[in-house]
C-alpha cells in the first residue's frame, strides 16, 4: 500500500554528535526508516558534505595530506560545507515541512574547533553565524560514549582514519569534555544518549524524545 506522505506546515531539524566511533549511523538509519513509516519525507544529511560543494570541501578539510592546515581554515572549511547545506537543502527542506537529519553540524565544531582545538567557543559561535544565521536543530542527539572506548570502537573496524581521527587521544578527549560542557549549555535542545546499552534501548530513548518533538508540531 503507498502510504500518503504528510505534509507538515513547518518541517523540522535534528542533529546527531559524538567523538568518532560513537555509533551515530545505525540509529540515524533507524530513526529515518521510523519517521518514513510514519509517513513523513526525510532529507538524510552529513557533515561536512551533503551538497557537491560541500563534499569537495569534505575531502579538502579530511585528506591526511593537509597537514599543514591552520586551525582557522579548518573551522572556516567547516562552516564554509554548512553555509551551502544550510542554504542549499536544510533551510529549503524545513520550510517544504521534511524532516531533515543531519549526520554532525554545528555542535561538532563548538565541540572539535572550539575545544578540541582550543579556538574556544565564542570564535567558533562567531564565525558559524554567517554561515547558519537562525537555523539551528530543534532537537540533537549527543551519542555519549567516552573517547577511547568509541576509538577503539572505530579502529576495531579497521578503516582507515582521516586527517581528525588520526588526532592525539588527547585531542579526541577534549572534544568528549566540550560535548559535555555543551549538553550543560543547552539542555533543551541537546539530549544526552547512552550508548552502552543494546541499541535497541538506545533506539528508544531517541523515539521517546522524537515522539515528543512530534507532538509540538
Ligand atoms: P566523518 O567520517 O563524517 O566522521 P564520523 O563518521 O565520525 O561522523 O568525518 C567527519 C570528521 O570531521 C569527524 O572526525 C569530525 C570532524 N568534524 C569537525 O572537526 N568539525 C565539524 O564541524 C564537523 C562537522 C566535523
Amino acid at each position: 500500500m503507498m502510504m500518503e506522505l504528510k505534509c507538515l506546515k513547518k518541517g523540522f531539524f535534528i542533529t546527531f554528535e559524538g567523538n568518532d566511533g560513537s555509533g551515530k549511523t545505525t540509529q540515524i538509519l533507524r530513526l529515518t526508516d521510523y519517521l518514513k513509516e510514519k509517513g513523513l519525507e526525510v532529507v538524510l544529511l552529513r557533515e561536512p558534505g551533503g551538497t557537491p560543494i560541500g563534499e569537495k570541501i569534505r575531502h579538502l578539510v579530511l585528506d591526511n595530506e593537509n597537514q599543514g592546515m591552520c586551525l582557522m581554515t579548518e573551522m572556516m572549511l567547516y562552516a564554509a560545507s554548512r553555509a551551502q547545506l544550510v542554504h542549499s537543502v536544510i533551510r529549503p527542506g524545513i520550510l517544504a515541512g521534511k524532516a531533515v537529519i543531519c549526520d554532525r553540524f554545528v555542535d561538532s565544531s563548538y565541540a572539535y574547533q572550539g575545544i578540541g582545538r582550543e579556538l574556544g567557543l565564542d570564535t567558533v559561535r562567531t564565525v558559524n553565524q554567517y554561515a547558519i544565521g537562525d537555523c539551528m536543530p530543534d532537537l540533537t542527539f549527543f551519542m555519549d560514549i567516552d573517547a577511547d572506548t568509541a576509538m577503539a570502537r572505530r579502529n576495531a573496524k579497521g578503516e582507515a582514519a582521516d586527517r581528525i581521527e588520526s588526532e592525539k587521544m588527547d585531542f579526541h578527549r577534549r572534544v568528549y569534555q566540550g560535548y559535555n560542557q555543551l549538553v550543560e549549555l543547552y539542555p533543551d535542545r541537546i539530549k544526552r544518549i547512552d550508548v552502552s546499552v543494546s541499541p535497541d534501548k538506545v533506539f528508544e530513548s531517541i523515539k521517546a524524545y522524537v515522539d515528543a518533538l512530534l507532538k509540538t508540531l
